[in-house]
């Protein structure tokens, strides 16, 4: 990834930059993506937070995704203040961290994550699409309005690891109809889990299930022309 400085001055920047930057210089600076992809973990203690605007900034460049056919039915819902406590309270999940993680229920700002399957089905049912059958959504095999939908949350969690807060995703759990509804969420789109946003808490240590089970090797994950390992 490339940045211009100052925006992104909280990277390592080597001296040599920092030294034009004092003398005017305009510079690039490189970020390495696979460190913030292996640095990033979920924050279940949040301290404070970011401006919305600056939330409703990254939003934006999130839902830069892929998308089947370039559908574009990836919507992010973001809830502060008072959003933010009805979200706790009316879907049980403020319940649910209260009892496990409380550092949880610190998070500024809610960003809900929803796949419109009319887009899809709108989409392939265009001339250059038509042919597939997918207007129909019944014959989807594959629901690409979910698949869409987890490549803007991990942009979003990454965006947020980038900013140096923190984000915690997690499934929004039991029929939530009525309240989508009132949030005026089409039918038509599923929630497929809910992000945490905030800072992260200097008391924010490890947790969940990465603290209690090992790491897979990348070996038993990535497979070269088979999947059965050669030993
Ligand atoms: C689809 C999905 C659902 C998740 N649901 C929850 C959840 O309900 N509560 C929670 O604390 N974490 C939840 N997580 C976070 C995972 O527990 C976490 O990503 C995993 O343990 C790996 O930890 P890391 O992301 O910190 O590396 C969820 C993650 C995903 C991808």
């Amino acid at each position: 990834m490339v940045g211009r400085w100052p925006k992104f001055c909280s990277n390592s920047v080597p001296g040599d930059l920092v030294r034009r930057m004092i003398q005017g210089e305009s510079a690039e600076v490189t970020f390495d993506l696979a460190s913030l992809i292996r640095r990033r973990r979920m924050t279940r203690t949040f301290q404070g937070g970011p401006r919305l605007d600056d939330v409703v900034r990254l939003a934006e460049t999130a839902v830069r995704a892929p998308s089947a056919g370039f559908s574009q039915g990836v919507h992010l819902l973001i809830l502060d203040e008072e959003g933010r406590l009805d979200f706790w309270n009316r879907t049980g999940a403020g319940s649910w961290f209260e009892g496990r993680s409380p550092g949880v229920l610190g998070a500024t700002h809610i960003v809900l994550v929803f796949g419109d399957s009319q887009a899809y089905g709108d989409r392939y049912g265009q001339e250059d699409k038509r042919d597939l059958g997918l207007a129909d959504l019944t014959q989807w095999q594959m629901p690409y309005w979910l698949v869409d939908a987890g490549m803007v949350a991990q942009n979003m969690l990454l965006l947020v690891e980038e900013k140096r807060w923190g984000g915690l995703f997690f499934g929004v759990h039991g029929d939530q109809t009525a309240y989508f509804q009132d949030l005026g969420v089409p039918e038509t789109a599923r929630c497929i889990g809910a992000i945490a946003l905030g800072f992260r808490s200097a008391e924010d240590a490890p947790s969940g299930s990465p603290t209690k089970r090992r790491r897979r090797p990348s070996e038993e994950l990535v497979h070269i022309g088979t999947w059965v390992s050669l030993g």
